[in-house]
């Protein structure tokens, strides 16, 4: 038997994750991983829905395989995740080349669902309309992308319903998992020479709290920092009101959870803020900044921003601008604004133009490359600790890793040999806005 499986996968590092438990599971069954969708028994495609343009690409591509399955119609073609949970059986309806629609909540459930298809050729929708379920732990092993870097998901969904956002209506209400499933996972991961750990969920700072626990993830933190072979820590997303003293502290005071700080802002102006319901201020998000930097002078601060939400005028933009020049982040996710239909902000009035919204696009980002620049520049002649990832994809002469802050570095291949997970000291001698070049002192 020699099947195959390849998985097109979209959207954001829970679709990764939820990819490599689909990988787990087809490899359960027999399947082997291959690149090539043309040869390929089964072609899972893990689709996103939070913007339009991302939508767009998805169809496209599951145009695409219309073609693909009539010349070898025994394919089976599956579409999973969040654009299947919004879409649901109308999806099938609409494109008769896909076999199986997989829901958020039925990623552990995957394998029942092919091998029962396989079994009756029945083309169906496996989505559960009730999100409020637990996806149960998960038993088989997860085939990772990464040979050193592991997602591990901590909870499940969002409460939070920003009016753009349509993630609350496709992963549902926030439900987290136990500290020891987490931790177990992390220990397995461990001995198979994982050292590199990102927590996952939509906003980690309610994790716990479906729970009746408070400051859990501060605690979870702690405990995760002290398992023999973690190396890095990493989390995301923490959503900025919730972002408590007590969780700025236990990275402040662990070894090695990321001196790295995610803190998504979306706008500058309060106005704006309000209107997309996140529940702070322009001063006590600049509060909550001074913060972090008192208790981690070096933390790395970066953001997502979000450009002509509906009725943001050029005053409001002025205030993205300048609270991105008080703050000065290292780094920041730039989205146009997208109507997503079903959301509180789709139906306001005062959309911006599309032409207005590039515009402040352009504006933004030319600003925040000058201060991306800048942070990089001021750690030429720093000895910082680089995770490796292995060689460099564009030149294999280059080794490439990651600072502490998530920042790339690119050094000469060397006599020294390194594994993906070493850590080693390179001295930072050129700094350009995506990139620093160092050498190693080993
Ligand atoms: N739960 C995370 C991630 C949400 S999606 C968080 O709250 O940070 C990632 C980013 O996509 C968001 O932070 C936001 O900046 C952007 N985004 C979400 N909905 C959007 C929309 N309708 N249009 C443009 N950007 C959007
Ligand atoms: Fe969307 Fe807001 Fe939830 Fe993030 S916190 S997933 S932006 S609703
Ligand atoms: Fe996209 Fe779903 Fe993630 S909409 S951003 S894949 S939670």
């Amino acid at each position: 038997m020699n099947k195959t499986y390849t998985i097109l996968n979209y959207g954001c590092q829970m679709n990764e994750s939820d990819s490599e438990h689909y990988a787990g599971q087809l490899s359960d069954l027999g399947y082997h991983y291959t690149e090539d969708f043309h040869e390929a028994d089964v072609i899972l495609i893990n689709t996103c829905c939070v913007r339009e343009s991302a939508e767009k690409k998805i169809l496209g591509k599951i145009g695409e395989m219309k073609a693909v399955k009539a010349k070898d119609p025994h394919k089976v073609l599956c579409v999973t995740g969040c654009m299947a949970q919004k879409d649901g059986e109308d999806f099938l309806k609409t494109y008769p080349q896909v076999d199986l629609l997989i829901g958020t909540a039925h990623v552990n459930n995957f394998k029942a669902i092919l091998q029962e298809y396989l079994a009756e050729k029945n083309r169906k929708a496996g989505i559960y309309n009730d999100l409020t379920i637990m996806p149960q732990e998960f038993e088989g092993h997860f085939v990772r992308k990464s040979e050193y870097a592991a997602w591990v998901p901590i909870m499940y969904g969002c409460n939070n319903f920003c009016t753009y956002c349509i993630v609350p209506y496709v992963r549902g209400r926030e439900r987290s998992r136990s500290a020891e499933a987490i931790c177990e996972e992390i220990r397995k991961a461990v001995a198979l020479g994982y050292r590199e750990f990102t927590l996952l969920g939509q906003n980690v700072n309610s994790y716990g709290k479906d729970r009746g626990e408070a400051n859990a993830f501060a605690q979870l933190l702690r405990q995760v920092d002290r398992i023999p072979g973690v190396e890095r820590v990493r989390y995301m997303t923490s959503h900025p009101r919730d972002m408590s003293e007590e969780l700025i502290k236990a990275v402040a005071e662990s070894r090695h959870v990321c001196k790295h700080f995610h803190i998504p802002v979306q706008s500058g102006s309060t106005r704006i803020m309000q209107a997309m319901n996140r529940g702070y201020t322009r001063e006590s998000y600049l509060e909550l900044v001074r913060r972090i930097r008192s208790y981690v002078p070096n933390a790395v601060l970066t953001t997502d921003i979000i450009v002509g939400f509906p009725g943001e005028t050029e005053e409001d933009f002025a205030q993205t601008m300048s609270l991105f020049d008080e703050v000065r982040y290292d780094a920041a996710y730039t989205f146009i604004y997208s109507k997503r239909s079903g959301t509180p902000a789709a139906a306001m009035e005062d959309q911006v133009p599309e032409a207005v919204k590039k515009d402040r696009m352009n504006r933004l980002m030319e600003l925040q490359n000058k201060h991306r620049l800048k942070h990089n520049q001021e750690l030429v002649g720093k000895t910082l600790p680089i995770m490796v990832e292995g060689l460099s994809h564009n030149n294999k002469q280059m080794w490439s890793g990651r600072t502490d802050g998530n920042k790339l570095v690119l050094w000469p291949v060397g006599d020294r040999i390194f594994n993906p997970g070493d850590v080693v000291p390179v001295t930072i001698e050129k700094a350009q806005t995506w990139l620093l070049k160092g050498r190693a002192e080993l």
